[in-house]
């Protein structure tokens, strides 16, 4: 009796210890991250220890936008935290609701890269009150309490833009095309580009006979827009500011239906694949690259260390602070690196960016 005690009894724990840990780690899979449980009238938060960010975009359509979620995703999951994105097709009030819902999912830091630069002051103050810090991812939230933001210097960009153009095209008749004005972006490349162009035009170096936003950055909206300028101006025009990658690909659609493709030099940004085959072809002159594999895995990093509680303050890579009307606040920025057919080989097809075949097909 006394042997078979002997091992029934530490035989009995081991499974009792066993099941309690399997009974555990079901729990914990099942479970989720955190949860509401009403306490003696009181909520308090159940934690399972895994971070949790919420990470909403503007929208997928740019082709950059899935890279920033996968690199994202990737450096986050690789630190051991989770990600739930959202993405709101150019929709403020859906990104709202997406951001309410991230909150209520129990998110312990929000990413934020906003549909409107002003309007998402509201989305900052819902998360701050939920005791949730916010990023604001590449584009700045304005008059906000914003705790963070990661971007690249956007006026750089504007600047590469304008110095590139009006080096090529120092005279003559300029088109000018600017990003959605509910994106802050786009009013610092807009002012990056003009301390070149508008010099020139002061001097009468250059005649500027056409000056628009395009809605929501929209391509079909920038080649309706050039299609109307070109008409109004009887197809003169000698060089074409474009914001971006998409913008461009609609303003040279309306250029190739004049036979003008080629012929006018334009500017873009992202170093999308379309822009980067124009480029080689020569139907785009430039494109600004942002590498936002670094943007997202930086921004990750730093989701991390602030849900984990690290104070702003004791972020060693913070190398700036950016006015949004309300605040200095601490930013991390990026360089942005002009693309043209010289370097698309040296930039990004050996950084990896685009494989040589996707870019000259063979
Ligand atoms: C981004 C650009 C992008 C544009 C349209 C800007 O805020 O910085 O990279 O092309 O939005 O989505």
């Amino acid at each position: 009796m006394a042997s078979i005690k002997k091992v029934l009894i530490p035989a009995v724990a081991l499974t009792l210890v066993l099941g309690l840990l399997a009974g555990y780690s079901i729990f914990k899979k099942t479970s989720p991250a955190r949860q509401e449980t009403p306490v003696g009238g009181q909520q308090v938060k159940q934690d399972d220890g895994k971070l949790k960010i919420g990470f909403s975009l503007p929208t997928l359509r740019e082709e950059r936008y899935q890279r920033d979620r996968d690199e994202f995703v990737k450096a986050a999951e690789a630190k051991g935290a989770e990600v739930l994105v959202q993405a709101a097709n150019n929709d403020e009030n859906l990104q709202n609701s997406q951001v309410e819902n991230l909150i209520t999912q129990g998110i312990d830091v929000l990413v934020l890269d906003p549909q409107n630069a002003e309007s998402a002051a509201a989305m900052v103050k819902a998360a701050h009150d939920a005791g949730i810090k916010v990023i604001s991812y590449d584009r700045l939230i304005k008059n906000s309490d914003v705790d963070l933001y990661i971007s690249f210097d956007n006026e750089r960009v504007g600047e590469l833009q304008g110095k590139f153009i009006t080096n090529l095209v120092p005279r003559g008749t300029y088109y000018v095309f600017a990003g959605a004005p509910t994106d802050n972006n786009a009013t610092l490349f807009k002012k990056g580009a003009m301390k070149y162009i508008k010099s020139l035009a002061d001097k009468g170096d250059i005649k500027i006979v056409f000056d628009q936003a395009v809605k929501d950055w929209q391509p079909e909206e920038a080649l309706k827009l050039a299609e109307n300028a070109l008409t109004a101006n009887k197809n003169k025009v000698d060089a074409i500011l474009a914001p971006n990658d998409g913008t461009a690909g609609g303003i040279i659609q309306a250029l190739a239906a004049q036979g003008l493709a080629g012929k006018v030099p334009i500017t873009g940004q992202d170093a999308e694949l379309a822009a980067i085959k124009r480029i080689v072809q020569g139907t785009q002159s430039m494109t600004v690259f942002k590498d936002v594999r670094d943007l997202a895995k930086k921004a990750a990093e730093m989701a991390v260390e602030l849900a984990k509680g690290t104070e702003v303050k004791g972020l060693g890579d913070v190398n700036g602070a950016v006015n949004n009307a309300k605040l200095d606040v601490p930013s991390i920025l990026l360089d942005p690196v002009v693309i043209t057919k010289d370097n698309v080989d040296a930039k990004l097809v050996d950084s990896g960016w685009f494989k040589r075949q996707d870019v000259y097909g063979n």
